[in-house]
């Protein structure tokens, strides 16, 4: 598959069909030392202790948003002074997007900045969390608030990673998958209904969509907003969730919500908001949210770091592929579309 072009304040591709233990190996020899995150279970099932590879150190972090703390970024800083880590030395994450993230992040923060790696083994990772160079941890005034825009020198998407991913996790990056056709490429969503659908080229077109989006707005200026369709109310469900949702499950609520919402401002015709309820129930993603939680839902909006002020400003759809800004919302138009996905 074609290599996926990225500019952002570092040039670099995203690569696909190659073996990631080789690619380690390869990136392993541009460096003196490599220090690669991994969480522990990864580890495990990738039976890396059998992986011989030198001038390599490993972490075993612990598993999903528990590695992203600043508890735990000082444990990955003294690794990296234990290591002797220098700026010309590299930091790789393997592992879903809570590794690739805290693994960017740790890279960006050491020596104000030195190169990494991502090989995210997660389709969320793969599609989302580690292109576009977002890195971070949670701050316990919410999740992603410490972070800094620090692009890796390389993606390497390995396929074979998905094959033990469970279907729980698969299906909630599937989320994200479906997120980029409905707002770019339509082509995603007819791939995604076939019965048999090719998740290769579903992956790659998902990773062009990002990719295209943070090349022109790198620091969300304006047109990386686009992504975050579904994600004003995805993100306040995952908050009343405790984090027990998954992103892309949140995600599912909220980008059905984005497209009633779109439909009750007069832009999306209704058999486009069906679609999106068809698509996301084909991968078993929920699409309806308790009655009862509005209020608490547009207070924790209000407070999303992405809302400018107190504004809350929604993503929507003019129509399935072209993207719409909805900065004066009412409040009688949020009420009818989240009745309209409350459960
Ligand atoms: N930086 C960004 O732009 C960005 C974008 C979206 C999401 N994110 C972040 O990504 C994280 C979510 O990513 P995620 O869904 O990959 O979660 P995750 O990294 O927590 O992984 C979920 C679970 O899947 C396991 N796993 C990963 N790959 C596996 C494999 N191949 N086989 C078996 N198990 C595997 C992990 O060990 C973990 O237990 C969140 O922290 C979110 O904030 C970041």
């Amino acid at each position: 598959m074609k290599p996926i072009s990225i500019t952002a304040e570092r040039d670099y591709d995203v690569i696909f069909d190659r073996s990631w233990v080789r690619e380690l190996e390869k990136i392993s020899e541009s460096f003196d030392k490599t220090l690669v995150l991994i969480p522990k279970s990864l580890y495990q099932l990738f039976g890396i202790s059998k992986i011989e590879l030198s001038k390599i150190r490993f972490l075993q972090t612990p598993e999903g948003e528990a590695a992203k703390t600043q508890d735990y970024l000082q444990t990955v800083w003294q690794e990296c002074g234990n290591y002797g880590l220098t700026r010309s030395d590299c930091i790789v994450g393997l592992g879903g997007g809570s590794t690739t993230d805290l693994a960017g992040f740790a890279a960006a923060t050491w020596l104000r900045g030195i190169n990494w790696h991502a090989i995210p083994t997660s389709l969320a990772g793969m599609v989302d969390a580690a292109i576009g160079g977002k890195t971070g941890i949670n701050s316990e005034h919410g999740k992603n608030l410490i972070g800094a825009f620090h692009s890796p020198n390389s993606v390497i998407v390995d396929f074979t990673f998905l094959e033990t991913l469970s279907d729980r996790d698969f299906n909630a990056g599937m989320a994200e998958v479906l997120k980029a056709g409905f707002i770019v490429d339509p082509k995603i969503l007819e791939l995604a209904l076939e019965a048999k659908a090719n998740l290769q080229e579903l992956i790659w077109r998902s990773i062009k969509v990002k990719a295209d989006v943070v090349s022109s707005d790198f620091k969300e200026s304006k047109l990386r907003e686009i992504l975050n369709y579904g994600h004003t109310l995805g993100h306040a469900i995952e908050a009343n969730e405790n984090y027990e949702l998954r992103h892309g499950e949140a995600v599912a609520i909220g980008l059905v919500f984005a497209a009633e919402l779109s439909n009750v401002t007069g832009n999306l015709a209704g058999e486009e908001v069906a679609k999106h309820r068809e698509l996301l129930t084909k991968f078993n993603l929920p699409i309806s949210y308790r009655a009862g939680e509005f209020q608490k839902l547009i207070d924790l909006m209000a407070g999303d770091k992405k809302s400018r002020g107190k504004r809350v400003r929604f993503i929507g759809l003019g129509e399935i592929g072209k993207v719409i800004w909805m900065e004066s919302v009412t409040s009688d138009q949020l009420k009818l579309a989240y009745e309209r996905i409350s459960s």
